[in-house]
């Protein structure tokens, strides 16, 4: 069951494509051969993309710019991907807010949710029938390890992502058989821009070199996974550890030391 062949008339779609892991995976689909619909608020990235893959690849690639937390600017591009030959779609929009909830933004904390969640859940129900009647499609799932376990201090992201962690791999099992595959990626940290030591993050300072992965080492993995129909990628040591731990360690006790350390992360960001 590996992944649909690229033709002329099929889009493979990337959400969050303007940058990190995103723009890698639009990359990697593009050197694949796969003509693209890519898709975020920033036009100006994303056109400089379009025109980027296009010359290099001699692929197709449009440009959707649509605040996808926006159920109403959202509508439009999931009937738009209901009606096309859509072969792949990754679902990889996503924002992260730290520290207590009941002290951020509530307005900020209800897009996170529509983006991280919602958007993924709309988006995956608009390609589906078409996937299921050509008996063929991939659809990649940006999770995150911080799904797996409760994160006080990043609470309303870790809620989110543990919904599309779980959504992509029920998925998985109901859609066994049917050609299409499911693939959730569940990654801990990806380092998709060389911080500058001035205004490094907090996790720039505390995590070292060694335990962050690439942003381009995550997209080819995560496609050669969604070839494969595997249930879930987790690139990096970091990730695997935050996946054994948030299903072995016991959660009253994770959850006070995870929660220190993501206040740090707040106090950082
Ligand atoms: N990097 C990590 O360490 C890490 C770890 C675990 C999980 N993840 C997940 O990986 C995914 C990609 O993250 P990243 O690290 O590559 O971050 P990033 O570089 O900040 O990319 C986020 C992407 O989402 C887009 N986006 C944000 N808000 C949007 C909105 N309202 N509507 C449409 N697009 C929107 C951004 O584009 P615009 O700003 O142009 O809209 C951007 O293209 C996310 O789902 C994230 O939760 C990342």
């Amino acid at each position: 069951m590996s992944l649909p062949t690229p033709t002329s008339d099929s889009r493979a779609v990337v959400t969050g494509a303007s940058s990190g892991i995103g723009a890698a995976l639009a990359d990697e689909l593009a050197a694949r051969g796969y003509s693209l619909i890519i898709v975020a608020r920033r036009a100006e990235l994303l056109n400089a993309l379009a025109s980027r893959l296009s010359s290099e690849h001699g692929v197709q690639v449009e440009v959707r710019a649509v605040d996808l937390s926006d159920p109403a600017a959202r509508a439009p591009l999931a009937t738009e991907l209901a009606e096309r030959d859509i072969s792949v779609l990754c679902n990889n929009a996503g924002v992260a807010t730290f520290g207590p909830v009941a002290e951020l933004d509530h307005d900020v904390e209800r897009d996170l949710v529509q983006l991280n969640a919602v958007a993924v859940h709309d988006l995956t129900l608009a390609v589906l029938p078409g996937m299921l009647a050509r008996r063929s499609g991939g659809i990649l799932i940006t999770g995150s390890a911080a799904g797996n376990l409760p994160v006080p201090n990043n609470a309303t992201y870790a809620a989110s992502k543990a919904f599309v962690n779980s959504f992509a791999e029920s998925l998985r099992g109901e859609l066994s058989g049917t050609g299409v595959n499911v693939t959730l990626l569940a990654p801990g940290p990806v380092r998709t821009v060389t911080p500058d030591p001035a205004d490094a993050s907090i996790v720039d300072k505390v995590l070292p070199d060694s335990l962050w992965v690439t942003s381009e080492s995550v997209a080819k993995d995560s496609l050669d996974a969604l070839g494969r129909n595997k249930m879930r990628v987790v690139p990096g040591i970091v990730s695997k550890v935050m996946s054994v731990g948030g299903g072995y360690a016991p959660r009253a006790l994770s959850a006070p030391i995870i929660g220190k350390l993501y206040r740090k992360f707040g106090e950082g960001s």
